[in-house]
């Protein structure tokens, strides 16, 4: 299957104003996106505490985006399901926490929901690389899980850069995403180096225009990353 050639900005809601968050949701979906990120933390596998399932179903009834459960908790296994009964469209789990990532990766397919894996900063991304024939994306922090407004991470890109080899090695579809401290200074260096779904948070909702901002960050992404095929 020929490779994606087209950068997704994904908005990380914990960056969103819960008092502003029908209108925000609005704006953003007015810039022709298709998913956000509801970052899901228990405290224990991440120093924060996230959002729960009833998130996602309020996100579901407030605007017509897709719903990405990025589970940072030490029992994906366990709150898989939860974020799937809920509406999730994609469940992003960790390596680092799941029992059997290839199960739970399979498990989730199994229900009609896209499944994505991540890795921490610390964490190599050779166990990533035998899941990529199960994966729909595999998810590179490029900072610190647990907080928005992070800076970026530069020691990442060689590992962006890994991980985007091994994809086009194996042409597959699996999107390659990166997430923390993507705003309009680091978002060309993760897409040259391979990424092709960006995270933001501060960087979408920190702007008077969050709209223009996934605008902006797009077509900086989608020109860095066109240019490095060149
Ligand atoms: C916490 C979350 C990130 C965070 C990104 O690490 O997984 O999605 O909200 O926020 P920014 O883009 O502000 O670093």
């Amino acid at each position: 299957m020929a490779a994606i050639r087209t950068v997704e900005i994904v908005p990380s809601l914990l960056s969103a104003d819960p008092a502003r968050l029908p209108q925000l949701l609005r704006e953003v979906a007015s810039a022709g996106l298709g998913w956000v990120t509801v970052d899901v933390m228990d405290g224990h596998f991440v120093p924060n505490l996230g959002f729960g399932p009833d998130f996602v179903r309020t996100v579901r009834r407030l605007a017509p985006l897709r719903v990405d459960a990025h589970l940072m908790v030490t029992n994906p296994e366990a709150a898989a399901p939860w974020f799937i009964a809920a509406g999730a469209q994609r469940i992003t789990f960790h390596l680092e926490a799941a029992r059997d990532a290839r199960g739970l990766l399979r498990g989730i397919r199994a229900q009609g929901v896209e499944a994505g894996v991540a890795v921490k900063p610390a964490t190599p991304p050779d166990g990533l690389l035998p899941l990529l024939d199960e994966a729909d994306l595999v998810l590179v922090m490029t900072v610190e899980p647990g907080f928005g407004g992070a800076i970026f991470l530069d020691a990442m890109l060689p590992k962006i850069a890994a991980v985007r080899r091994a994809i086009d090695e194996r042409r597959r579809e699996c999107r390659l995403q990166v997430d923390g401290g993507i705003n309009l200074d680091t978002v060309a260096a993760a897409a040259a180096a391979g990424a092709d779904s960006l995270v933001a948070g501060h960087g979408v909702f920190g702007s008077p225009d969050p709209a223009g901002a996934v605008r902006a960050l797009r077509d900086k992404a989608q020109a860095a990353f066109a240019g490095r095929l060149r």
